[in-house]
């Protein structure tokens, strides 16, 4: 019990440093250009010049890509960057799959959807607060990066409120075909946004964004510096993963959070997710 104490101590150390570490958003990367299409990053960074990943916290060989397909994806971005951002999305779009076609109890399901729809408000606040925002202000002068922008925070606000009809709908105990409409419809409106966002918007954030900016990013979809939210997000996102994804997305995270994932976080999450 202590040394648990102690790691989360440690971990929440860790992030509050790593948040202080950021620099002033603007400050560290010069602005991109855009040519016939392509972003054209000026960084110094070789790697980026070459179209590779950067090197650093975010970074591992591109040839272990591969190994993060899934059949959900429509497409990815190609940057091995974002393996957790990757694997939140393919565990929103599996427990929409499930919540459509529960084979367990009204409970189980309820339970299961309130698990959803904190899990989904976190990212979408998460990437509003880290992503969007910094980025507009990197894409002060261009039209067609702050049109993609706005499609982003639109995509958003239309989420929120058919997630709130359906969690009504789940609270007053609604009729299954009226739930079953509202998960087809939440279905269809998040898993074009995720799309949208892996194939226009990930790879434009990574190169428009510095590697401590991209780390700040995956700080806030893990849950910042709160470690109970990283205690909930990590072995949700990971419950169906396969090995290569949880070793890349555990490979992302400071050491005390990779050890607290496994003697603390995923235990108590196999002992408590129900399944549907
Ligand atoms: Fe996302
Ligand atoms: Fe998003």
């Amino acid at each position: 019990m202590k040394r648990v104490q102690a790691l989360t101590e440690s971990l929440t150390a860790h992030m509050r440093h790593e948040e202080n570490k950021a620099l002033p958003l603007g400050r560290d990367l010069p602005r991109p250009r855009r040519l016939g299409g392509i972003w054209a990053s000026n960084t110094q960074d070789p790697g980026l010049r070459a179209g590779r990943a950067p090197t650093g916290f975010l970074s591992w060989p591109a040839k272990e890509n591969k190994a993060m397909a899934s059949p959900h994806t429509i497409q990815r971005s190609g940057r091995a960057d974002w393996a957790l951002m990757t694997a939140i999305h393919d565990a929103l779009r599996r427990d929409l799959d499930q919540l459509l076609h529960p084979a367990a109890s009204r409970t189980a399901a309820r339970a299961r959807w309130i698990v959803f729809r904190d899990q989904l408000r976190l990212h979408l606040a998460a990437e509003d607060a880290a992503m969007w925002r910094p980025a507009r202000a990197r894409l002060g002068g261009d039209p067609r990066g702050q049109a993609l922008l706005d499609a982003m925070e639109d995509e958003h606000q239309l989420i929120g409120p058919l997630q709130a009809v359906t969690h009504d709908a789940f609270t007053m105990g609604a009729d299954p075909r009226r739930l079953r409409q509202l998960l087809t419809r939440l279905r269809t409106r998040l898993t074009s946004h995720l799309a949208h966002e892996e194939a226009d918007a990930l790879p434009l954030i990574g190169q428009i964004m510095s590697q401590r900016e991209l780390g700040a990013i995956t700080r806030a979809i893990h849950g910042g510096y709160r470690v109970r939210h990283a205690a909930l997000t990590v072995p949700w996102a990971l419950a169906h993963a396969s090995p290569d994804t949880c070793a890349q997305v555990l490979s992302q995270l400071p050491v005390p959070a990779r050890l607290l994932y496994r003697t603390v976080w995923l235990p108590r999450y196999s002992r408590n997710a129900r399944p549907l």
